[in-house]
């Protein structure tokens, strides 16, 4: 089953990679969210090695570059996603590792070696989380840092329409559309296909962080200022987003060898 599901999503992937071209990245963390400029998580990256997971066209490793990253790593599971991050750092003096292969595989990344490991909007599509938070342990420095965001559970379980992916708010008012304890995989429409993923429990990931030898530093559930304050702005979202956090963020450091 983890195997069709890695299968699909990476043909979704290959397809549409033009389509996400730059689109979740930093400085920006998630959907209506506070940003790495508020943040400062990367306040260190000078000189380091990092490795993002799903690192899709490039966009974060080129922000991190421009802040004095010395050494680059990707790895993404669509070579088309690569293809368009190789393209797209051409030029910028950096030369990444790019390896192409599921986040849930072994593929050769060097362990006990970066400073830091990141992932923006990419960890949710794991299809085995308390093994892949292992393999980034693995990949760490003792003392180095993971940090990473997704989609916050409430936005996948409330005012979602699983017929058609969008947001519904009704009245002013939020539904819940799926149960916040049902981490079983489902499908979400997106452009002409769907995408298959679980949502799974703020508790699934802090056990699965703690089991993975990791400390969380600091969780982040933060709608953006300028969201919270517009009132005018009445689209779904940001309605939404007035009431729930839409995504995550968290800073974790390895703990121990
Ligand atoms: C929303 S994009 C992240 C984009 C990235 N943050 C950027 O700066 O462009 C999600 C990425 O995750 C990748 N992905 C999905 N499932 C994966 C898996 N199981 N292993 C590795 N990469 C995966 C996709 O190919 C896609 O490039």
């Amino acid at each position: 089953m983890e195997d069709s599901i890695i299968t699909k999503n990476k043909q979704y992937w290959d397809e549409h990679a033009d389509l996400w071209f730059g689109t979740t990245a930093l400085p920006k963390y998630g959907v209506k969210f506070v940003t790495e400029d508020d943040l400062h998580f990367f306040s260190d990256v000078a000189g380091k090695k990092v490795l993002e997971l799903c690192c899709g066209s490039g966009h974060s490793l080129k922000y991190l570059w421009d802040k004095g990253a010395g050494e680059l790593w990707g790895l993404d599971l669509s070579q088309k996603q690569l293809d368009n991050a190789r393209q797209f750092l051409n030029g910028s003096g950096c030369d990444p590792k790019l390896v192409c292969a599921p986040m849930e595989e072994d593929s050769g990344i060097p362990q006990d070696y970066f400073d830091y490991v990141y992932s923006i909007y990419g960890i949710g599509w794991t299809t085995d989380l308390a093994g892949t938070f292992k393999k980034i342990a693995s990949y760490l420095k003792k003392d180095g840092l993971f940090i990473f965001s997704w989609g916050h559970p409430l936005h996948y379980c409330v005012a979602k329409s699983y017929a058609t992916g969008e947001d519904e708010v009704q009245n002013g008012e939020l539904v819940f559309s799926r149960s916040y304890f049902d981490e079983s995989y489902f499908d979400m429409p997106v452009h002409d296909t769907t995408v298959t993923f679980a949502n799974r429990k703020i508790s699934t990931y802090v056990n699965a962080l703690y089991e993975a030898g990791f400390i969380i530093e600091k969780m982040v559930e933060q709608t953006d200022e300028q969201t919270l304050a517009d009132s005018t702005d009445n689209g779904p979202k940001a309605q939404k987003a007035r009431m729930i956090p839409l995504s995550m963020c968290f800073k974790c450091r390895k703990i121990g060898g």
